[in-house]
């Protein structure tokens, strides 16, 4: 039996469908704080278990049964670290025989202003190491989806404005990424306590971005390598939350300062194919 955490989010979704291409529905469950949000996947036949990274007996009693468990990272970022232990920790007491985890492709993390987001992610890591659990983890580039966060709503209109400089970042699909993850799980004889750093197959610049928007719409979309300053002010103008400018600042930042300069081919030999190119990516990213 497999669980997937973190199931009714962006990337579990993902993963769920690839595993449902490949293994019947009865082998996989999935945790959920709210059945409601997993209703498609009820009906599909996979077994629901309410449960939440805070409440350890919801975790112990989901994990019943399991071999395999992929642990989506959480997106509560004051609490993910204690949340990922209480996973790690339920799955050690299940006698889980392999733990997945997706972490992020950044370097350096400890010198960025985000780091108090990050670091949680490295410390899972080596909590996971020390568990004794067999493990893979998975650092993910930046997601290609996110890129209409940081270009703004009327990126065909307005070009890009961005304090990113001369930035390149090898960004990748959130359905090959999950893609991945679900291979790593059918893995027959996985080679455990393995770490793969999961990108696009090639770096790509802000210049290029704009190329590729112009490329799919048919207009002429400008890179605009903004002041850092001015940045913020406009986003302040827009009513956009002190929280919300820190973090997208934080990551553009970043990629600016080439956290996310990361490249490998472990996404491609992962998915046994090239991931899609930087066009055909954003042309499925904005067709949505
Ligand atoms: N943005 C990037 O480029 C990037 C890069 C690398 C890694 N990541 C990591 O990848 C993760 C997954 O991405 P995503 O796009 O799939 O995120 P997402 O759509 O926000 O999904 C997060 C999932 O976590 C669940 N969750 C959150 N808090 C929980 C809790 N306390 N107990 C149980 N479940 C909880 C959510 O459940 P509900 O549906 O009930 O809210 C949801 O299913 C992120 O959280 C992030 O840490 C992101």
């Amino acid at each position: 039996m497999i669980l997937v955490t973190g199931a009714t989010g962006n990337l579990g979704i993902a993963a769920i469908n690839h595993l449902l291409t490949k293994v019947e529905p009865l082998n996989i469950a999935v945790l959920a704080r709210d059945r409601a949000k997993a209703a498609s996947f009820e009906e599909k036949g996979i077994d629901i278990r309410i449960g939440e990274y805070d409440d350890i007996n919801s975790l112990e009693t989901a994990m019943q049964g399991v071999d395999k468990v992929l642990l989506i990272s959480s997106n509560d970022h004051g609490k993910l670290l204690q949340q990922h232990k209480n996973v790690v920790d339920a799955a050690n007491k299940a006698g889980v025989n392999h733990l997945i985890y997706i972490g992020s492709a950044v370097q350096e993390f400890e010198s960025s202003t985000l780091h108090t987001m990050l670091e949680p992610h490295f410390q899972t890591e080596d909590y996971i190491k020390e568990s004794q659990i067999p493990y893979t983890i998975l650092r993910n580039t930046i997601y290609a989806d996110t890129l209409p966060m940081f270009l703004g709503e009327n990126v065909f209109d307005t070009g890009i404005y961005l304090p990113a400089g001369n930035a390149e970042v090898p960004f990748a699909l959130r359905r090959e990424l999950g893609e991945a993850a679900a291979n790593v799980i059918l893995q027959p004889n996985p080679n455990n306590n393995k770490t793969y750093v999961l990108t696009g197959s090639e770096p790509y610049s802000f210049e290029n971005l704009a190329e590729a928007l112009s490329e799919i719409s048919g207009k002429t979309v400008n890179y605009i390598n903004a002041d850092s300053k001015s940045f913020e002010e406009t986003l302040r103008g827009a009513s956009v939350p002190e929280y919300a400018i820190s973090v997208l600042s934080g990551y553009v930042t970043d990629m600016r300062e080439g956290r996310y300069n990361l490249l490998t081919n472990d996404l491609e030999s992962i998915l046994g194919r090239k991931p899609l190119s930087l066009r055909e990516a954003l042309k499925e990213v904005y067709s949505k």
